[in-house]
């Protein structure tokens, strides 16, 4: 069987911890989709094209192993899209109790809306306290943010704030 998973997340923009759960999650299944999803609670940095570029950029220079394809989906329910592709399984990098919390009713409602089954995983711990929002706030007053995301962002930000 040809199994597709989806790591699905804002993206906004991608950070260490994200590629390293995109790496381990492309190591078991056939098909990694990885999915920017618009979050209409957070305030977003980049347009979702940009966020789709700059991982595209990070999973090639990472020279991450397995077939592994990003896109957005900005219409409906993130399961509509997994029925759409034939994916089963979402992955979702937990850092923390509070990734948990915020986690849990997410994925049996996926269950729920369409038996999409949700998988949990560790990302390395050195990468626990990085998020997307605390790299938008370094960004945004001008701090240092290349420890936390991949060359291709740091790159980015940096050629575009200049
Ligand atoms: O990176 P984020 O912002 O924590 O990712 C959250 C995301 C985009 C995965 C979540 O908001 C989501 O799944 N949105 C899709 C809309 C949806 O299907 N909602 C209902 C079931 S949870």
């Amino acid at each position: 069987m040809h199994r597709i998973a989806v790591v699905p997340g804002s993206f906004d923009p991608i950070t260490l911890g994200h590629l390293d759960v995109i790496g381990r999650a492309a190591a078991l299944f056939d098909e990694l989709h990885v999915l920017v999803v618009h979050n209409p609670s957070k305030s977003a940095l980049l347009p979702i094209a940009q966020r789709v570029a700059l991982i595209e950029q990070s999973v090639t220079r990472a020279q991450l192993a397995g077939d592994i394809r990003v896109t957005s989906w900005t219409v409906g329910l993130l399961v509509d899209y997994c029925t759409d592709v034939g994916a089963t399984v979402l992955v979702k990098g937990i850092r923390s109790q509070v990734d948990v919390a915020y986690e849990t009713p997410m994925a049996i409602v996926n269950h729920d809306l369409a038996g999409v089954e949700t998988i949990f995983m560790l990302p390395s711990p050195e990468h626990a306290h990085v998020s997307s929002s605390l790299v938008r706030q370094v960004a945004a007053l001008g701090g240092n943010i290349a420890p936390y995301v991949p060359p291709a962002v740091a790159d980015y930000l940096r050629s575009r704030d200049q």
